[in-house]
């Protein structure tokens, strides 16, 4: 089991999450992070870091939609371990919903 970073974080990016993980294992995308699945431990440190609410359990991702995308972008963007600047105009997209939807084009690499 893996926890998984959901919808929430989109273009928020707040990066809370990063520092505590005990094995390192989210990736940076422009305007999203990724949890690896096959290197998260599943300890649960990360969840109540970030201001969003956007990491999840992978029980709560019942179609499995987010396990998809964070194992996908995983593999593809850089380990990030040290928090960065969120983006200055995250508090406008915070109580968005299908932001994945809308701005899918962001995770284009
Ligand atoms: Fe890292 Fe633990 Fe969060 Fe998994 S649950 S991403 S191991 S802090
Ligand atoms: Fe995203 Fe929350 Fe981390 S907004 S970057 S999952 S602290």
């Amino acid at each position: 089991m893996t926890y998984l970073v959901t919808d929430a974080c989109i273009r928020c990016k707040y990066m809370d999450c990063v520092e505590v993980c005990p094995v390192d294992c989210f990736y940076e995308g422009e305007t999203f992070l990724a949890i690896n699945p096959d290197e998260c431990i599943d300890c649960g440190v990360c969840e109540p870091e970030c201001p969003v609410g956007a990491i999840v359990p992978e029980a709560e991702d019942a179609s499995g939609k987010w396990l998809q995308i964070n194992t996908r972008y995983a593999a593809l963007w850089p380990n990030i371990t040290v928090k960065g600047e969120p983006p200055a105009d995250r508090e406008a997209y915070r109580d968005m919903s299908g932001k994945f939807e809308r701005y899918g084009d962001d995770f284009a690499t």
